[in-house]
């Protein structure tokens, strides 16, 4: 058993724009493109649920309906597929959300920025501990999922914490960047963070990737902090002021993550995703080998 409360709530902020992938993403959120055949937004739930989340919130806009459809039920799919003889693609879609997890939604009117997204959901989140989750960050880790790995850190010290993983020097500009410096147990407890420094003057290359576990203080944080790096309303600020009053660690997950943000990253994480596949696999492989040198 914990000292600390369990972490039941995760906040998914997905009202961004996906200019990356016009025109695909014109019409549908960059969230529901599919690596193989799940939504990016599956995954990042299926991780959180994993985790022991039982309440997902969706920070969305008007225009999103696609992902909150996703969630909704769809009788009519269920009992057609079932009249069909297909059990198996009937538990597909009912697996989507599993037994006793529940999900909400809030809209964010003004695209102000990730802190100001994750601010949207302080009435649905209260005052314990949650999680956030950026789906454009795929993480497939051999064991524990990413937040379930945070999430045991979190239940044996008490710290909230976010995921970090070394990128390159070049590439700091992308990312929120911590220094840290370890305690006597090994764990990296961050000194600072700041959102995307140049590299010249970053703290280090180790770089946020899109997994946080955050008190509830955080919400009045964000609401005092002012538009930072891109004029937005930037968590990594809010974290900055949280590191004055509580310790946070930053914790570097086992695992793959796949920058889903991007073009090459989704390119990337098919193929990994489709190698895992028994039925994808050998086919796959055996085309790479006829494309190699093309
Ligand atoms: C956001 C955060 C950044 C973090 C990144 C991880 O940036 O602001 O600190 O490193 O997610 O994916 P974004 O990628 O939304 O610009």
């Amino acid at each position: 058993m914990s000292d600390y409360p369990p972490i039941r709530k995760a906040v998914f902020p997905v009202a961004g724009l996906g200019t990356r992938f016009l025109p695909a993403t014109k019409s549908i959120p960059k969230e529901m493109l599919p690596i193989v055949d799940k939504p990016l937004i599956q995954y990042a739930v299926e991780e959180a649920v994993e985790a022991g989340v039982d309440t997902i919130i969706f920070v969305t806009n008007e225009k999103k309906r696609a992902i909150l459809e996703h969630f909704d039920l769809d009788e009519d799919l269920e009992s057609h597929l079932l009249e069909q003889g297909k059990p198996e693609l009937h538990q597909r879609i009912t697996d989507i959300i599993p037994a006793g997890v529940s999900w909400h939604y809030v809209i964010q009117e003004q695209a102000l920025g990730l802190g100001h997204a994750v601010w949207c959901a302080r009435d649905l989140v209260g005052e314990e501990p949650f999680a956030v989750l950026l789906a454009d960050d795929l993480i497939r880790s051999p064991k524990d999922g990413c937040l379930k790995q945070m999430v045991d850190e979190y239940l044996a010290t008490g710290a909230g914490s976010m995921a970090v993983e070394k990128v390159p020097a070049a590439m700091t500009d992308r990312y929120g960047i911590v220094s840290v410096k370890k305690d006597a147990t090994g764990r990296d407890y961050i000194q600072a963070i700041v959102e995307k420094p140049a590299p010249d003057v970053a703290p280090s290359n180790l770089g946020v990737v899109g997994r946080y576990i955050l008190p509830g203080e955080i919400f009045a944080l964000l609401e005092s902090v002012r538009a930072g790096a891109g004029g937005e309303i930037q968590l990594t600020d809010a974290i900055a002021a949280q590191l004055k009053s509580r310790p946070l660690l930053a914790h570097a997950f086992e695992g793959v993550r796949h920058d889903c943000g991007s073009r090459q990253g989704f390119i990337q994480a098919t193929v990994d995703y489709a190698l895992e596949h028994e039925e994808l696999r050998q086919e796959l492989l055996a085309y790479i080998e006829t494309v190699k040198g093309r």
